[in-house]
């Protein structure tokens, strides 16, 4: 094996790096004063299987570093996310938690932001959380969550005591498991005859098209598309049987998925797999055109910067997102170019951002003086960001977006 090459977690074929980002620490994990000298570093590398195409990384950071007790993201902390979560939870409901007693299963239910509906429904439900402290925050507001990793042993002892799932539902989860392999047999052992798998993650066709780079760092180890999901659930005795693009994160797809020749599939599987085709996201040549602008975008973010400082505008970033680790650790951009950057989430304040150990401050510091520019790391929320600081750019601020490239708003 060439040290650009992996063996695929799903099929076991060739994985050929198309993106170094060379040395990068844990993404969630904002190191206090006395932490500074024990991070832990891995190489993101990401590549595509030459036989099932599924693009993933080339290093698996392990789980238990990932997701800890003190896992600092918390769901509810946004409230677009928050009523995209309701509104999800509410269709589950409407649609597929109909017959008798029905009972849903969530895969990182985080802090609630989706259980919580489903409770408030009166349905049977369980999320599967392996980090303590956000299902701690659910299991408060009366939601029944198992602190464990969902695999194929959790979902037996899950089926043994609280029976079949009507609906086995994850967002932004299942991209973080490299053992897919076990999540399925998992499935298989949990779900009703009739029952869905439905799961919504980062879309490889919005990352590129988009150019939202940093949307690969160590949690998120598969970048998926409706064709590499179709052959993993294939893999696994199941079929894909429906798509949905959603506008959340910079542009996900909602994948469901059910046992083979169970339900009808959509036509737009089949549309999307074309689509996706036609667009060369299962050529390596596409891969390769995309890590060449990332590069290109991140050395002009840089420059860009060390302009305005030489001109003496104070620029602070803006949203310590897990994001934002994979382009300040390959750009090297450290506070010489980024003083410091504001957050709202309690847990991360006063700490640093890994890596670059550019200091987190509290959102309501950010008015104090207001800043010149304000680079945005939390781009997905642009609308809500936007307007909670309202006064920033009232009072002349400028906000600074680097995805698809270089942009001051
Ligand atoms: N579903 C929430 C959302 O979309 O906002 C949380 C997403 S968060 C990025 C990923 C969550 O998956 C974390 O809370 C993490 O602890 C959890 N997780 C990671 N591996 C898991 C596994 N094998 N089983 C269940 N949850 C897992
Ligand atoms: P995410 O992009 O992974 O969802 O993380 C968003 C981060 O941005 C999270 O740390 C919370 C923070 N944030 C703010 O600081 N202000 C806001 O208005 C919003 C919506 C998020
Ligand atoms: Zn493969």
């Amino acid at each position: 094996m060439e040290p650009n090459e992996s063996t695929c977690r799903i099929c076991g074929g060739r994985v050929r790096e198309f993106f170094d980002f060379g040395r990068q620490p844990l993404s969630d994990y904002f190191p206090s004063e006395e932490e500074l000298d024990n991070e832990f570093f891995f190489r993101l590398a990401v590549g595509m299987c030459a036989t099932c195409t599924m693009v993933q990384l080339l290093e698996e950071v392990p789980r238990d570093r990932m997701f800890r007790y003190d896992y600092p993201y918390h769901s509810s902390g946004s409230e677009r996310m928050r009523e995209h979560f309701a509104a999800t939870a509410r269709r589950l409901i409407d649609t597929e938690l109909t017959g008798q007693d029905p009972f849903c299963v969530e895969i990182g239910s985080n802090d609630g932001v989706t259980l919580r509906t489903v409770r408030d429904a009166g349905v049977r439900h369980l999320g599967v959380e392996p980090s303590g402290g956000v299902a701690d925050v659910s299991r408060a507001e009366g939601i029944q969550v198992r602190t464990a990793f969902f695999e194929e042993s959790t979902a037996r002892e899950i089926v043994e005591e609280h029976g079949c799932a009507n609906v086995i539902y994850a967002a932004n989860t299942v991209c973080h498991i490299p053992y897919l392999d076990s999540v399925f047999r998992g499935v298989d052992a949990l779900l009703a005859p009739d029952g869905v798998f439905v799961f919504e993650d980062p879309y490889l066709g919005d990352i590129v098209e988009k150019n939202t780079f940093d949307q690969i760092y160590d949690e998120h180890f598969y970048l998926f598309t409706a064709r590499s999901v179709s052959l993993t659930a294939q893999r696994f005795g199941f079929e894909l049987v429906d798509v949905e693009r959603l506008p959340v994160h910079g542009g996900e797809v909602r994948y469901t998925i059910a046992r083979a020749g169970r339900r009808q599939p959509s036509p737009r599987v089949g549309e999307l797999i074309a689509q996706e085709s036609r667009r060369g996201l299962a050529d390596l040549t596409t891969l390769e055109k995309f890590g060449a602008q990332v590069g290109r975008v991140c050395w002009d973010l840089v420059a860009r910067l060390r302009e305005l400082r030489d001109l003496g505008f104070y620029v602070v970033g803006y949203g310590a997102t897990a994001k934002s680790a994979t382009v300040l650790n390959y750009a090297g951009i450290g506070p010489d170019l980024l003083p410091c950057v504001y957050d709202t989430t309690p847990a991360k304040i006063g700490r640093r951002l890994p890596g670059s150990h550019i200091p987190i401050r509290s959102a309501e510091e950010f008015r104090a003086p207001y800043p010149d520019y304000a680079l945005l790391f939390a781009w997905n929320h642009l609308d809500e960001v936007q307007e909670r600081e309202a006064e920033f750019t009232k009072q002349g601020g400028r906000w600074i977006l680097y995805v698809p490239e270089f942009r001051i708003s």
